[in-house]
């Protein structure tokens, strides 16, 4: 198989680049640079190397930085930003720091583009590209010619074709660089000569092979969510390994309306031993009375793991613990968390109260829209696939104060009309999120001829990139009204109903 290798200097837009290689179709992998040799990388076997920006200087002592082997194997290589200073500097060019006011570049920059290079082919003379970068080329290495350049800065981008080494200054990643992917296009195709067939049909092939091999006749066990991702990795290895896969489903009784049948209904077809715990009184019970956001997230996170882990031990002790993390956990692991703000509970890995010997994440190398394609791939109803994310609570911060049977009732028939609707006018496809949420609130309204004195629902709709921020959703003013007319029409106990008009931040996009 084709695969390019990104060395990873540290820098932000990382992810970026492999997912824009691999929406090339051609496969890749991110490795630190700080562990790249001649050996290891004649091992991987890349057709091309890409080296990442980064936040050093290349001239500092401590800066990391490559053997100057790597650029002389044959292997085309591209740098960017950092990626790009280093080769220069490697390689006998000169990099400079650029004064105040002098080369260093932030943002949307106005740069000249040579279009006899094969990245920029077919680019007008001028181009807007993303620059990032205090330090500049000043002089580039023997056999280079600059090609391309900006105001500030003499060298935007420089290329030795001959030796196959190109290197770009900005970042052709990021969407503000006009026709960025078609030059990491270019570079993977022409240059390294990536025939672009990496499909998702391939992987199902390779990762079962990959599974069966690692795990030959011994047992794996997989703690189900419904989620996409462990949906998707249990699918995967039912195809591999077939009934050695126990997977757990903890059906706390939080899930949406209908959600757990769906699961169910999915898994108990497969080749798998299936196991749903049906522990929605149990949870129930120990969430009576509790009425703080966090303390309920603690008592269900705390309570899934006993349920899985008394499960668990009735099965004895297993090879594997299957866990269904994905390729932005792993590049993103290692780094500094931020502040606590939820402390979110995953139904994903739970080493410490398992009895196993390995964990297998064979999921590990996909980004999120690859495993929902790998899922399509193996056949997946679309409901399953397309699953907007679910907190790990479930509907349990969707209800804010108590959580009780008659609330969970009302909330999931609420939330499933607003969905359906929002899904039948095709506005979900643009929406990253979007649920409804049981307020504590209750206010006076009038229905028929009486008073009533009711619940007030309100209804959450995001976009979003990343979950990180979010802005709220325009939803249409007449969707809206049809939505709100449905649900006082067929659930009880709502005489009122808002819509959330915060982005994230100030507010997160669950209510608790
Ligand atoms: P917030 O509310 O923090 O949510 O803006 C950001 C994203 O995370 C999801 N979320 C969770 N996911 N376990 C999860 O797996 C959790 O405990 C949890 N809490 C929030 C939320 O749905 C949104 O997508």
């Amino acid at each position: 198989m084709q695969k390019v290798l990104i060395l990873d200097f540290g820098g932000q837009y990382n992810q970026l680049i492999a997912r824009r290689v691999r929406e090339c179709h051609v496969y890749c992998e991110v490795h630190p640079a700080s562990k790249a040799t001649v050996e290891n990388v004649r091992a991987f076997g890349p057709i091309g190397i890409i080296l990442t920006g980064g936040p050093n200087s290349v001239y500092a002592k401590s800066s990391p930085s490559l053997p100057k082997e790597i650029f002389e194997m044959g292997i085309p290589v591209l740098g960017i930003c950092y990626g790009c200073q280093l080769m220069a500097h490697t390689l006998g060019g000169v990099v400079t720091e650029a004064g105040e006011n002098d080369a260093r570049e932030y943002g949307r920059t106005v740069t000249h583009l040579d279009p006899n290079c094969i990245l920029f082919e077919g680019f007008p003379e001028e181009s807007i590209t993303w620059m990032s970068h205090g330090d500049y080329i000043s002089k580039v290495p023997e056999g280079f010619t600059v090609t391309g350049f900006t105001d500030a800065c003499p060298t935007a981008a420089m290329a030795a074709p001959a030796r196959k080494l190109y290197g770009v200054q900005f970042h052709p990643e990021v969407s503000h660089t006009d026709g960025g992917i078609r030059m990491i296009d270019a570079f993977v195709k022409q240059v390294c000569g990536g025939t672009g067939d990496w499909l998702m049909e391939d992987y199902v092939t390779s990762a079962t092979k990959e599974i069966r091999e690692k795990v030959g006749d011994q047992k794996v066990l997989l703690a189900l969510s419904g989620g996409v991702d462990s949906s998707v990795a249990a699918a995967l290895l039912s195809r591999a390994i077939g009934n050695q896969l126990t997977c757990i489903f903890v059906d706390h009784g939080l899930l949406r309306k209908d959600e757990g049948d769906q699961v169910e209904a999915v898994f108990s077809r497969m080749d798998l031993n299936f196991i749903r715990v049906n522990a929605q009184e149990r949870f129930l019970s120990k969430l009576a009375g509790v009425e703080e956001p966090e303390r309920k997230r603690k008592i269900i996170g705390e309570e899934f793991i006993r349920v899985f882990e008394a499960e668990a031990k009735k099965i004895g002790k297993v090879d594997f613990l299957a866990q269904g993390t994905i390729y932005p956990d792993v590049i993103e692991s290692g780094l500094g968390s931020a502040a606590v703000i939820k402390s979110h509970h995953n139904v994903g890995g739970l080493p410490d109260y398992v009895d196993f010997r390995e964990i297998i994440e064979p999921l590990r190398l996909l980004f999120k829209d690859e495993v929902r394609e790998l899922g399509r791939a193996m056949g997946l109803p679309s409901a399953l696939v397309n699953r907007q994310p679910f907190p790990g609570p479930g509907l349990a911060i969707r209800i804010i104060g108590e959580v009780t049977q008659e609330k969970l009732d009302i909330l999931r028939d609420a939330d499933a009309i607003f969905r359906n609707a929002l899904e039948e006018a095709h506005q979900n496809e643009s929406i990253g999120q979007y649920f409804a949420v049981l307020t504590n609130t209750r206010s006076v309204g009038v229905m028929g001829d009486g008073r009533t004195y009711d619940y007030t629902l309100a209804l959450r709709a995001v976009t979003t990139d990343d979950f990180m921020t979010a802005k709220w959703a325009r939803i249409p003013y007449e969707l809206l009204d049809k939505i709100s007319g449905e649900i006082v029409n067929h659930v009880p106990c709502i005489n009122r109903i808002v819509y959330d008009i915060t982005s994230k931040p100030p507010a997160t996009i669950e209510w608790e």
